[in-house]
């Protein structure tokens, strides 16, 4: 196997090495990543939307420095997308070429040959010449079926092609996988990852977080915003505000030159961060009334 470049010596590095990236991870992320780095294992990060759960392998690819192969998962994702496929054009090029020269069984064993794979995201992560970290992102969307070819994948870091055999990684790439939740993964998915979960961060974090991403809002208007976003959790929400509608807020106020968030600026920029409508209601009578 190639070696892997950066392996990093302690938590604190990963931490931050992932700060220098632009991700500001909570308590227990640097810690997983950097078991998933030592010790070779996947991880399944789970949480809400727009809590980083994407941009921490972006982040882990940054600080690395290796490329990020990224396999976005939706339903009826199969192996011709994720993993392999034959490159049926250039094979009929070949049979066309040696045809009446040689019997079948020649051609045959050419074209079922490297050179006539098309490597999707999945191969092309193993068998890359420098390790590479490697996204799937959104795994609870496709089926249980694609859940089970991945699994060889995830244990061995092998796969096995009927026409070619076992091809067996020539780096290993540090593994991501993100869910939602919308249904519940296998057991023997989890049991091969580390478990990380990404909630909505503190408020001291999401106020370093939004001043990272927004650093010219005036920091009253920042700190007034992270206390608002709170107290939008808090309520009983369809869709609670993530980090994500966090940061667009605060570009948002940015633009429109906000000094205070008053009650007007937030009845008005609302839309920002709710976007349901039973939620908009529900926000406009709890918390506008509040900062009225
Ligand atoms: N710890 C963090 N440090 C810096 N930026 C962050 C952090 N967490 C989230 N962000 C920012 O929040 C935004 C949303 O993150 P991301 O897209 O990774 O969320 P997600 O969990 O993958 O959401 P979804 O489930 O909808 O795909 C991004 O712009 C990202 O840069
Ligand atoms: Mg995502």
């Amino acid at each position: 196997m190639a070696q892997v470049d950066l392996l990093p010596d302690s938590v604190d590095a990963v931490a931050a090495g992932l700060r220098g990236a632009g991700y500001l991870p909570g308590p227990s992320t640097a810690l997983v990543a950097y078991l998933a780095i030592r010790l070779g294992k996947p991880v399944l990060v789970e949480g809400p939307a727009g809590v980083g759960k994407t941009e921490l392998a972006k982040a882990l690819a940054r600080y690395l420095d290796r490329e990020l192969v990224r396999l976005q998962c939706y339903e009826g994702l199969d192996e011709a997308k994720a993993l392999y496929e034959w490159n049926y054009r250039k094979q009929l090029l070949r049979i066309q070429a040696e045809a009446g020269d040689a019997g079948w069984s020649k051609v045959q064993d050419d074209i079922f040959g490297e050179e006539f794979l098309l490597a999707r995201p999945l191969l092309a992560a193993i068998s890359a010449e420098r390790p590479v970290v490697l996204l799937i992102d959104e795994i609870d969307k496709t089926d249980q079926e694609f859940e089970a070819m991945l699994l060889e994948l995830l244990s061995d870091f092998q796969i096995t092609i009927p026409e070619l055999g076992r091809i067996s990684a020539t780096s290993q790439p540090v593994v991501l996988l993100t869910s939602n939740n919308s249904r519940e993964l296998t057991e023997a998915l989890k049991r091969r990852c580390l478990y990380l979960w990404l909630d909505y961060p503190s408020a001291e974090l999401e106020l370093e977080i939004v001043r990272l991403h927004v650093p010219e809002l005036a920091d009253t208007v920042t700190r007034r915003l992270v206390e608002v976003i709170g107290m939008v959790r808090e309520l009983d929400l369809k869709k609670p505000p993530s980090i994500a509608e966090s940061i667009d807020w605060a570009r948002a106020l940015l633009l429109l030159g906000a000094e205070d968030l008053d009650a007007t600026t937030f009845n008005e920029t609302m839309s920002v961060i709710v976007k349901h409508r039973t939620d908009v209601e529900l926000v406009a009578e709890r918390v506008g009334l509040a900062l009225a």
